[in-house]
C-alpha cells in the first residue's frame, strides 16, 4: 500500500475512535471558496471574516436585527432588499455602495438603525463564504465578538449530527488574512481544551493566537486589511471588531437568513 493511502486510513481510524469518544474533528479552510468543500463533507461550517463581514452581522443581530440575509452580488442584494423591505447594506473595496443605506462597518449597525429590521448584506468575501456553505450540515458566522458562543453552538451541533467542524477563513479579496486566521486560532484553542482533534492548519492557528492573545488588536493592526481600512479612515472598525466575547449570541444560517441563537 502506498504511504499516502496508509496515512488516510490511519487518519480515518483515529477519527472514528475519537468520534466514538465524543471528540470532534476540526479543520481549517483558507479562502471563502473552501466553504464549498466543507459543505460537501456535510460539516458544520463556521464562516469567519473578522474585518468586517462577520463582525457586522453579529453586531446587527446583537442590536436586535430580525435577521441578516447574505447576498453574493450587489444586484442580488438590491433585489432582496426590495423583496424583504430590508436595509440594504454592504461594501466593495471596503466602501458603501451607491444607493446603499449602510456600508459594512459594524459601528453602523446600531440598535436605532436595525432593531426589528431585516438587513440584506453583500460583501466582497464574507457573504460568499456563508452562501457557498449553505449545503453544509449547519452554517455559523464566527467572529472574535462572539467567540465562546460560536464554539459552544458549533460543538453542540457537530456532536448531535456526528459531523466535523470546518473553520473557514474568508480572507481578503483572495488573500490569506491574518485576522481570520487568528480568530480560527482562538476557536481552535477552545476546541483543543475539550480534547478535540485539530488538523495542522488549526494547530498552527491556535499557536499563532496564543502568542498574541494578550493584545490581539495590535496583532490584527499589522495585517494588510487593517492597514487598508486605516487608509480609508475606518480604523475604528478594527478596534471594535477585535473585542473578544462582547456578545453572547451565535449567528446561524436558517434557510436564506442568519438569525441570532443563544447557545
Ligand atoms: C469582505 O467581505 O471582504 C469584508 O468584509 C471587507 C470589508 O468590508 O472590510
Amino acid at each position: 500500500m502506498d504511504s499516502r493511502r496508509s496515512h488516510i486510513r490511519l487518519d480515518s481510524r483515529v477519527e472514528r475512535i475519537l468520534r466514538s469518544a465524543g471528540k470532534l474533528n476540526v479543520r481549517l479552510g483558507i479562502g471563502y471558496e473552501s466553504s464549498l468543500a466543507a459543505a460537501e463533507r456535510r460539516d458544520i461550517v463556521v464562516a469567519i471574516d473578522v474585518l468586517r463581514c462577520s463582525s457586522s452581522i453579529v453586531t446587527a443581530l446583537a442590536n436586535g436585527a430580525k435577521a441578516v440575509i447574505p447576498a453574493v452580488s450587489l444586484r442580488e442584494a438590491r433585489l432582496l432588499s426590495r423583496v424583504h423591505s430590508g436595509i440594504l447594506a454592504g461594501e466593495r473595496k471596503g466602501m458603501r455602495q451607491k444607493g446603499f443605506e449602510l456600508g459594512n462597518s459594524p459601528l453602523e449597525f446600531t440598535r436605532e438603525k436595525v432593531k426589528g429590521r431585516t438587513v440584506v448584506l453583500t460583501t466582497t468575501s464574507g457573504t460568499k463564504a456563508i452562501v457557498l456553505g449553505k449545503k453544509a450540515r449547519g452554517v455559523l458566522v464566527g467572529s472574535l465578538l462572539n467567540l465562546n458562543a460560536t464554539a459552544r453552538l458549533a460543538g453542540k451541533l457537530a456532536k448531535s449530527s456526528k459531523s466535523g467542524i470546518s473553520l473557514i477563513t474568508a480572507g481578503t479579496s483572495g488573500r490569506f488574512s491574518l485576522e481570520d486566521f487568528l480568530c480560527a486560532g482562538a476557536l481552535s484553542d477552545l476546541f483543543a481544551r475539550e480534547g478535540d482533534m485539530l488538523d495542522d492548519g488549526c494547530i498552527a492557528a491556535a499557536h499563532a493566537y496564543r502568542r498574541v492573545q494578550a493584545d490581539i488588536c495590535s496583532a490584527v493592526r499589522e495585517g494588510f486589511h487593517a492597514r487598508y481600512l486605516k487608509s480609508i479612515s475606518l480604523i475604528d472598525d478594527v478596534t471594535f471588531s477585535t473585542q473578544v466575547n462582547l456578545f453572547d449570541i451565535a449567528a446561524v444560517l436558517k434557510a436564506d437568513r442568519i438569525v441570532a441563537v443563544k447557545p
